[in-house]
């Protein structure tokens, strides 16, 4: 069969290089796609957004089956065109979507269907949000209703915090019209924790857990970004977290939404925060994570082609989704200055060093040809180094050896990925 798939980072890069470990797939393309990605699909060069271009390229080249790795063209409503036209395509249909998009409505969700997540209010109004602020208990988080990049929400130690970022939202727009509905939601402290799960309207099936890095510097400081390495499994996710987990809250998410004629089918990525008082949803997303799939689908034991036509199909109850006792990590290499100012265009080396290596990936994020057909950095986070191991411990210390095999002018990482490996008895 041919597949198409839409996004062009490190987790599309993923998704490629797994579906061409199946014996069904005879050819993969990818759009937009980067250097990396041309690997193991062809690129064309059509934007994740344009999906009239993308339906044509379609239909034209006779695609089986098209998935779509990223959020905004899943939140547009890429689904429903493919759809409309007879396409087979995985991923949720934009009235399910919106399980990522609108931040309002994940919390009014799990509020009527008892998800446990965070307290919080909605508002629309700065002057009412700001008045509410008065009599809060700080720190507090305030976000951005819908889409921005990852970076929409806002972390207040005091008042004075909180009122500035009411005003970038709702005042100054900093990320458009996401800013015009706010979230004001009671902060929580512990672990996290990222779970992605496969999803076919009624039945969810849990992929290995994983652990993200956020923040841009060692020791969880600086600025939010995409992702700045991530290992799995998550070695604070214990077998009772995820009793308690498949009790509450995935399989709960699920009925909400088939609840709400909202069925859901495609990838649910639960971001969980592990409290005091049990975990809790930090956030959904309606796609796979990046860094996440980069360490999770390298353990995984399916055909993938074959869960996501279950998903499509609505037989996902038939697959017994499996994965390695194995372990994964990646480290982001990214460019000196991400996620704020950086430069691009230089040269990458040392791709070859990966080559015929059955437990290292060297996974594109932000790379391109220039003209003469050498490979360039093109983005903040540029490459993930992953590497598999045994246990946790054996796929860091590969993944680090791993980052010295690549180089390329402002390359920049971060030195404690995995720290948490140490903080538990394995
Ligand atoms: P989100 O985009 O909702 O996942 O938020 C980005 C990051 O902000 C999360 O990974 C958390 O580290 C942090 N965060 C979000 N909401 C809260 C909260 N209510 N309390 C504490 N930290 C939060
Ligand atoms: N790595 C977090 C995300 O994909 O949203």
């Amino acid at each position: 069969m041919k597949v198409l798939v839409v996004g062009s980072g490190g987790r599309e890069h993923a998704i490629c290089w797994k579906i061409s470990k199946s014996n069904k797939v005879e050819k993969i393309y990818c759009a937009p796609g980067n250097a990396g990605i041309a690997q193991v699909a062809e690129c064309v060069n059509i934007g994740a957004m344009d999906f009239d271009g993308l339906v044509d390229f379609a239909k034209e080249k006779k695609i089986d089956l098209t998935v779509v790795g990223m959020d905004d063209p899943l939140v547009g409503g890429i689904v429903d065109a493919f759809e409309q036209e007879g396409l087979r395509v995985f991923g949720p249909r934009k009235n399910a979507a919106i399980l990522e998009g609108s931040k309002a409505f994940s919390k009014d969700l799990m509020k009527k269907y008892n998800i446990p997540t965070a307290a919080y209010e909605t508002f629309t109004n700065a002057e009412e949000a700001k008045a509410y602020l008065e009599n809060a208990a700080f720190p507090i988080a305030i976000k951005a209703d819908g889409l921005a990049l990852g970076k929409g929400v806002f972390l207040c130690e005091d008042l004075e915090q909180a009122n500035e970022a009411v005003d970038e939202l709702m005042l100054n727009k900093m990320f458009g019209d996401s800013g015009n509905t706010i979230v004001i939601e009671e902060f929580m402290t512990g672990r996290e924790v990222s779970v992605l799960s496969f999803v076919d309207g009624n039945t969810i099936k849990i992929m290995s857990s994983a652990m993200d890095h956020k923040r841009a510097y060692n020791g969880d400081a600086g600025p939010n970004t995409g992702g700045m390495g991530n290992i799995s499994p998550n070695p604070f996710y214990t077998k009772e977290i995820d009793e308690y987990c498949q009790k509450y809250i995935y399989q709960a998410t699920v009925d909400a939404m088939k609840a709400e004629n909202r069925p859901f089918k495609g990838v649910i990525f639960f971001g969980l925060m592990l409290t005091e008082n049990g975990p809790k949803v930090l956030e959904y997303n309606a796609r796979f994570g990046d860094p996440e799939a980069q360490v999770v689908l390298p353990r995984m034991k399916n055909d993938i082609i074959d869960v996501f036509e279950a998903c499509i199909d609505g037989t996902l109850d038939k697959i017994d989704l499996q994965f390695e006792d194995n372990a994964c990590m990646c480290v982001v290499l990214a460019s000196d200055g991400y996620p704020i100012e950086y430069k691009k265009g230089y040269e990458l080396f040392g791709q070859e060093n990966f080559d015929g290596k059955d437990d290292y990936f060297l996974f594109h994020a932000g790379t391109k040809f220039d003209g003469d057909g050498k490979v360039v950095t093109n983005g903040g986070r540029v490459v993930a180094v992953t590497a598999l191991g045994r246990d946790l411990q054996e796929a860091r210390r590969k993944a680090y050896e791993a980052t010295e095999w690549v180089q390329f002018v402002n390359k920049f990482m971060r030195h404690d990925i995995g720290r948490a490996i140490d903080e538990v008895n394995l």
